[in-house]
């Protein structure tokens, strides 16, 4: 088997250990002659670091622009680069095609498996914690699992080879109630966390923070409900505060992208809520706050990239 990775960061390359260690064959696909280069300094190899443990694993690269046909496809890109990415290998991709989405957010997974009918398309979601260090260098910062099923059809089946992995990989045939879960903690701790800068855990001790944190998940359920989608078994809050409490010490996604000055993925989180309410014509007050106020933060940082080039 065969595996192309699409997006080599953190999720990326602990995917291609894993899909290393059950016998497939990886390769990554690099945007451009320049990150090609960055990977053959980095001596054609990915590095994890767990503790004072670390393994180096050698894989393949390839640029975007070949031409070697593409049969099994694993995205792991920020969420805003899924349609730029796979346009850019379209001219590889094999009619029946394998195609796996594992990213935060929604709405991108359904515009890819319209996109690319008829290939099989998964959707999936990780509670694995890493992140990136260097290019091709990820710290493992939590074990966890990755959630798989494919969209548009109830076959309940893994795709080609994943089986075969030695780690927890949950075959779900509701991957939209999974993704709606994943989106609903990723809605409520993620922009909050961002524009206060502050860690995950000080949305409980902090009381004014709590209070906020209630009323957004209070509008995230009214849209899941809206769209009859049961979210947990316990309130929302509930949920998001056993999270937030087991990665009190953490700085989200979000918040690391915005003090990075990069590109966040709001647009598939608050966005894609704010853009169901709409639909559906109510109004999310916090949630819409929340989204204005990244998005004006985003703004500024590129106004400020383009000024200083
Ligand atoms: O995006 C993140 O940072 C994480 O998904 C989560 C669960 C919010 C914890 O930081």
């Amino acid at each position: 088997m065969h595996w192309y990775i699409l997006g080599a960061g953190a999720i990326g390359c602990l995917c291609a250990e894993l899909l290393c260690n059950s016998g497939a064959k990886v390769t990554f696909i690099l945007r451009n002659q320049s990150q090609l280069q960055t990977f053959n300094q980095a001596g054609r190899q990915i590095r994890l670091r767990d503790g004072d443990t670390c393994c180096s694993i050698s894989v393949d690269a390839s640029a975007a622009a070949d031409n070697a046909e593409i049969r099994h496809l694993l995205v792991t890109t920020k969420a805003y680069d899924t349609l730029p990415a796979l346009s850019s290998i379209q001219h590889r991709l094999a009619p029946d095609a394998q195609i796996v989405l594992l990213q935060n957010g929604c709405g991108q997974q359904q515009e890819v498996a319209r996109l690319y009918f008829p290939r099989q398309i998964w959707a999936g979601i990780t509670t694995h914690g890493a992140w990136r260090e260097a290019p091709f260098q990820v710290v493992r910062a939590g074990i966890g699992q990755i959630t798989l099923g494919p969209l548009g059809t109830s076959q309940l089946t893994l795709p080609d080879g994943w089986e075969k992995i030695d780690a927890a990989i949950i075959a779900e045939p509701d991957i939209k109630s999974a993704l709606w879960r994943k989106l609903a903690i990723n809605c409520a701790i993620n922009p909050l966390t961002a524009i206060q800068g502050c860690r995950n855990g000080d949305l409980l001790t902090d009381p004014k923070l709590s209070l906020l944190m209630r009323g957004i998940c209070d509008e995230i359920e009214q849209i899941a409900h809206a769209r009859g989608q049961q979210l947990f078994t316990t309130p929302l809050f509930d949920a998001v505060c056993e999270i937030a409490l087991l990665t009190a010490d953490n700085f989200s996604s979000m918040l690391q992208d915005l003090r990075q000055e990069r590109q966040t993925e709001i647009e598939q989180i608050t966005g894609f809520l704010c853009r169901e309410a709409a639909e559906l014509g109510m109004t999310l007050p916090h949630n819409q706050r929340l989204l204005d106020q990244i998005r004006s933060q985003q703004n500024r940082h590129y106004t400020k990239g383009e000024g200083s080039e």
